[in-house]
């Protein structure tokens, strides 16, 4: 596991950027599968300038989703697939026939997920995975729990995880869906490259229980210690409570 750590937020953001500048180099029809959440924001508009620049072609990629809200379909302002079209797709200049969406509207959510699974096999796997972490160690929206999933599957919500996804939906956390699909811990751990980002105090103590702490499907990112190329990006912030040698200055 690569743990960097960085001054500033706009440090962890350039950094991921250029990995995922560097991947999309070698690999132009590389499989990105790209989180949504605050934290990538950042990383996501340094790529669109990269791109604005000339610099940056992601034209021949391919997107896939992570997760996704039960009930809410692609057009509503709350779908992660609204965020990568607003943030991802269009300031990138991702193909839009490129991108596979968990479809969070799908009649039969089981039968979406098994879908999914056929459809990124098809795609011959991940190359790069971004990851966020929820408060609750949740990595896509894989719960902490007495169990986790292997394959794509619908998922319960934790009241904090609705509570920090209540922002889209105006704020009010009963807006925010009970229910989600993700994909699972096997899409995860199977993705050549894994990055994980994470900025702020508030993630502190979930970093630390996820790097050093055991493995355990009580912190859903601590399975990411079992992958052979994980890298961590965090500011000083979010990793204040880390200590030993794994930590190197950015
Ligand atoms: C959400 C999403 C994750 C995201 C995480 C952290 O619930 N399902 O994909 O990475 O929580 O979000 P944020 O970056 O806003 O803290």
């Amino acid at each position: 596991m690569q743990v960097q750590v960085f001054r500033t937020s706009d440090e962890v953001a350039a950094a991921v950027a250029d990995a995922i500048e560097q991947v999309l180099a070698s690999t132009p029809a590389a499989v990105l599968a790209l989180a949504t959440g605050r934290t990538p924001l950042a990383a996501y508009a340094e790529l669109a300038r990269r791109r604005r620049e000339g610099r940056l072609d992601a034209s021949q990629a391919a997107i896939v989703g992570i997760d996704e809200f039960a009930g809410v379909p692609a057009g509503d302002p709350g779908s992660f697939a609204a965020y990568l079209e607003q943030h991802v797709i269009g300031p990138i200049g991702f193909d839009p026939r490129r991108v596979e969406r968990l479809d969070g509207a799908a009649r039969n959510l089981d039968a979406e997920c098994a879908r999914y699974d056929r459809a990124l096999e098809a795609r011959g796997g991940v190359h790069l995975i971004l990851l966020g972490i929820g408060a609750n160690g949740h990595i896509g929206f894989n719960e902490p729990g007495e169990s986790l999933v292997a394959a794509t599957h619908v998922v319960e919500l934790h009241a904090s995880t609705r509570q920090d996804n209540a922002s889209p939906f105006g704020g009010d956390v009963n807006a925010v869906p009970t229910r989600a699909l993700s994909i699972g811990m096997q899409a995860i751990l199977g993705a050549r490259c894994v990055l994980l980002v994470a900025t702020g105090a508030d993630k502190a103590a979930t970093i630390e229980r996820a790097l050093n702490g055991p493995l355990t499907t009580r912190v859903p990112a601590s399975w990411l210690q079992t992958h052979r190329d994980v890298r961590i990006y965090l500011d000083r912030e979010a990793a204040s409570l880390l200590r030993g040698e794994a930590v190197r200055a950015g």
